[in-house]
Formats: C-alpha cells, structure tokens, sequence
C-alpha cells in the first residue's frame, strides 16, 4: 500500500478538473498532485457510459503504475458512468463527484429554534447545469429522487460550455456570454434559487453565471465539498502528507500539444 508520501492523483476529460486541482492546492498544499487531463477524447459528455467506463479504466492503470495513495475523478461524468466499476476493481480510496443538489436545496430549510432538525422547508427551484451523459445516468435520477418531492429541478445539458474551455475560447465574452443565453433564456430566472455547476468544466464560468443571473440566484459547485471530503479521506486512514512537506503539481494530458500545456497552467492560475 502506498504510504502518506505517495501522490493524489486527480483526472478529468479534459481541463475541468483543473478547477477541482486549484482548490486542492489552495487546501491541501503539502500534497503531491498528479494530474491528468483526457483532452485527446473531451468531452465524455456525449458518449456512452462504457465508452467513458473504458477510458477511465485506461487513466487509473497508468495512475495505479505511479503508485498514487488515492485517486480523485474531477469530473462528474466520469462519476456517473465509472466510479462504482473503479471502486470494484482498485483497492485504493476513489473519490468521486456528483452535482452540489443536495446543497443547492438545503438553502430552504430554515433552522428549528434549537438548531436540530429544519423546522420548515422553502421549496428550492434549482437548474442543475451538466453534461448530457451526467443528467441521463443513474447516478443522477438517484439524486434526484432524494429530493424532487419538496423541490422544483430543472436538469440542463450544456455541453458547449466544455467544447469553448477545450478551445481556449473562457475569455471570448460575446461567445459565452451567447451560449449562457441559449441554454437559459428559456427560464424565469428570478425565480430560480439556485444554478447548480455540475461539470467541472463550468466552474470556470462563475463570473458569467453571475453576469447573467439575478443576484438572488445562488450559484453553486461541490469542489470545496470534494476537497473537504478528500481531506477527512486522508486524514481517518492516517494518509495526510506530513504538514512539513512541500507539495508540488504535475500536470499530463493525452493531446501532447503545448497549446494544452500553457491552457491548462493557466487555468490553474486563473
Ligand atoms: N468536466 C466533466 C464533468 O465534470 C465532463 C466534461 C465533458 O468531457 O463532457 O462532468
């Protein structure tokens, strides 16, 4: 088993990931990360689940032949269609990632005086922003259920919003800025509480969600929930790296190309 000095490995369909990488190193920045991006094949979004399940198994053989202590799939499609064959088949801790609904709609509850249990719900209308392949999975409807009876979700596939971070093109403001209105126009957005960012990918486009979005709309994404989740992983396995030791980020990508090297330090920088 590899020990508390052994790197976290950390993957992606692409340059999404790098969003989930950014907060592990603001967090956890005596770690060692590996990452890798899976640009050559992005986006997962509009495949098939075991196309997805196929090229995820491919990123943990190479991961597993690094001798990382754990593994962190950055991406919620990857999620959806492999983590559970992934957890069947290595025997290190795999965590994954789903969409933030279950925070997105906790904002309606109001506290009993006592502070225990909710003493009452305000039903939440939250749009869940993810790809295709995320929102027709399982995994999701899963979700869903769990809370749909006192909630309104409205499921929306953005699957442009990976194609423009892919390209290089975060920075082209009419371009988003158009695509955010295909995809949203259709809502009375001052009635939405929450925009739920369920792609890795999306959370590059904060500021544009908020261009777009009345300011009453909370706009939410699981990569402080994933770190944290990481964190405690680490810590009851007795894993953490020592406090003392420096952490450092390597970055890999299936497209060789240093167009994706310089976009993807970038955006960890961004
Ligand atoms: N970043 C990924 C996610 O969180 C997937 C993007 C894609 O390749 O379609 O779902």
């Amino acid at each position: 088993m590899p020990d508390c000095r052994a790197p976290v490995a950390v993957f992606d369909s692409g340059l999404g990931g790098i969003s989930v990488l950014r907060e592990l190193v603001r967090t956890l920045p005596m770690e060692n990360y590996l990452y890798f991006g899976d640009s050559l094949h992005a986006p997962y979004g509009t495949k098939t689940p075991q196309e997805v399940r196929r090229l995820s198994f491919d990123i943990m053989e190479r991961f597993m032949s690094q001798g990382v202590k754990t593994v962190v799939i950055a991406c919620n499609t990857a999620t959806s269609a492999a983590v559970n064959a992934l957890r069947d088949h290595y025997d290190i801790p795999i965590i994954g990632m789903e969409p933030a609904l279950k925070v997105a709609c906790d904002r309606g509850d109001t506290a009993a005086g006592d502070g225990t249990a909710p003493a009452r719900h305000m039903p939440q209308h939250v749009i869940v922003a993810a790809t295709p392949l995320t929102l027709r999975e399982h995994k999701f409807a899963a979700l869903m259920d769990r809370f749909k009876a006192n909630n309104m979700i409205s499921p929306q596939p953005c699957p442009d919003l990976v194609e423009i971070v892919e390209s290089g093109r975060l920075c082209d403001h009419d371009l988003v800025m158009r695509t955010l209105h295909r995809y949203f126009d259709g809502y009375d957005l001052p009635s939405i509480d929450s925009v739920v960012l369920g792609c890795t990918h999306f959370v590059f486009y904060r500021d544009y969600f908020r261009e777009l979005l009345p300011s009453t709309t909370a706009i939410i994404d699981g990569n402080r929930g994933t770190v944290r989740h990481l964190g405690m992983v680490l810590e009851s396995l007795g894993k953490l790296a020592p406090e003392e030791m420096d952490g450092g980020v390597e970055i890999a990508n299936s497209d060789s190309g240093e167009r994706i090297a310089a976009l993807s330090r970038e955006l960890l920088h961004s």
